[in-house]
């Protein structure tokens, strides 16, 4: 069991319980990398200000850098006693080094420490997660573009309502993870923005600290203002957590679509064999199984979300243990989200869209009904008694197991003497699709522009981020 760091004030041994239960290094460990670049600039910063001298700072500096090579080696393990990333650091390094490595922790605390090394790591993870985003959206739009023509029913409430084109309903997703990518930015921009390094225990520090230079130097844009609030935060977590539930909830609703789709009952595509899978008993069987985990795995986020507000509702400033219960629900939901994402991307990539089930679905369920009243209406009918003589059509075409386009001009001219032949071009699914040429809509050229609208949106977040 390695000494802790507080030792001195404790006549006895903490029970062994008490530090397993007390431990946070198995979750933690995940932040080393940030954790030692944060002491490296620290202990420039603690040079720079003459409170320790350049040759403690050069020899902690290679310290760090000795145990990072030792890491990736494998020479040096992570202790899995000791109680947090924070504390297992300090250990080789001041065996590795002596004085010097006592010397690290002046001026700071574990407390300013850890809310800087979860800042520093979910930046990296918040900007991983929208390479990810990035190209999902990609493949959506690539899927898209060879699905212009592809008219299927659109829903709503699950029932053909009007006719739509496949791209256009991936499109509809594409936009949806494009907020989802504004919303990490935009998170990340915040997580970026205050530097809580310096803020001490809670009330700040007698030594000279440079939090300018420390904040500066690990990429933030300042200090931040307020000792107790650097501390004691944890809205950037909350707030990417919200950012990555969001995500979840969209790409549950893609898989749930996804679903629907690939089943008999619909038909639309089919997911190759590689991200499918059998039942052990029906042969016949091929499940969409990780589009319901997807679905299923969305409940997890919403819960680690849910974690991190109920933790946070009731603590006083500053600093609390209860806040060592972050990473774990944070952690949780950034590897979700990235399986998730990392999964469904190559699925969508791989699956096969099936146009002419998506038109014979079209082609039943009078999803051209609304054109039918649309072309009464533009040859003079009110629209209300255009859509009342339509239902009545619709309901006789039920009773006569036929549709729309297949009644003869008599039969038509028999509802209305405003019906001409041309009404059947009016009705043609291709045509109904093609006439919706609002802003946004079906048409090819619509969706061609949406598509290249989304591209360019990855074109610039690509440029922006070019190294990672
Ligand atoms: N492992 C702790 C955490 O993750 C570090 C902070 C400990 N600070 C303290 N005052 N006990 O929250």
């Amino acid at each position: 069991m390695p000494e802790q760091l507080w030792k001195g004030r404790f006549a006895k041994a903490v029970d062994p319980r008490v530090n397993d239960f007390n431990s946070s290094i198995r979750f933690d460990q995940r932040m080393i990398e940030q954790d030692m670049r944060g002491s490296a600039v620290h202990a420039a910063m603690l040079a720079k200000q003459g409170i320790i001298s350049q040759a403690d700072c050069d020899a902690i500096q290679q310290g760090l850098a000795s145990i990072a090579a030792d890491l990736q080696s494998g020479a040096l393990a992570i202790d899995p006693a000791a109680e947090d990333v924070h504390t297992f650091v300090e250990q080789p390094l001041t065996a590795r080094i002596g004085d010097a490595g006592k010397r690290l922790h002046a001026g700071r605390s574990r407390n300013d420490q850890g809310a800087r090394d979860l800042r520093l790591t979910l930046r990296d993870e918040s900007l991983a997660l929208q390479k990810q985003i990035v190209e999902l959206v990609r493949v959506l739009c690539k899927k898209a573009g060879e699905n212009t023509a592809s008219v299927m029913p659109g829903y709503t409430h699950l029932q053909r309502a009007q006719p739509i084109t496949f791209g256009h309903a991936l499109m509809a997703y594409a936009f949806m993870l494009l907020r989802d990518l504004e919303r990490f930015e935009d998170a990340t921009c915040r997580m970026d923005s205050q530097c809580p390094l310096g803020s001490g225990a809670l009330a700040g520090t007698t030594y000279p600290l440079d939090r300018e230079y420390t904040a500066q130097n690990l990429g933030f844009f300042a200090p931040c203002e307020n000792s107790l609030d650097g501390v004691s935060d944890r809205d950037f977590c909350i707030e990417l957590a919200a950012a990555m539930s969001i995500c979840m909830m969209h790409l549950s609703r893609l898989s749930e679509e996804i679903i629907l789709w690939c089943s008999w009952e619909f038909k639309f595509i089919e997911l190759d064999d590689a991200f499918t899978t059998g039942s052990s008993i029906m042969p016949q069987k091929k499940n969409p199984d990780v589009t319901e985990l997807i679905r299923g795995k969305t409940g997890r986020v919403y819960g680690d979300l849910n974690t991190l507000l109920v933790m946070m509702k009731g603590l006083p400033l500053a600093y609390n243990k209860d806040m060592q219960e972050d990473k774990e629900a944070v952690f949780d939901a950034v590897d979700t989200l990235s399986l998730c994402l990392g999964t469904i991307t190559p699925m969508l990539a791989t699956m096969t869209t099936l146009p002419e089930n998506m038109r014979n679905a079209a082609a039943k369920g009078f999803i051209n009904a609304t054109d039918c009243a649309d072309y009464l209406t533009k040859k003079g009918m009110p629209f209300r008694d255009a859509y009342k003589l339509t239902g009545q059509m619709v309901s006789d075409c039920i009773a006569a197991g036929t549709v729309l386009e297949q009644l003869t001009m008599e039969q038509f001219r028999a509802y209305s003497p405003l019906f001409e032949p041309d009404v059947l071009q009016a009705i043609d699914l291709t045509n109904c699709c093609e006439g919706r040429k609002s802003y946004g809509g079906p048409t090819a050229m619509s969706v061609q522009k949406q598509i290249a609208d989304a591209s360019a949106v990855l074109n610039d977040w690509e440029e922006a981020h070019a190294e990672v």
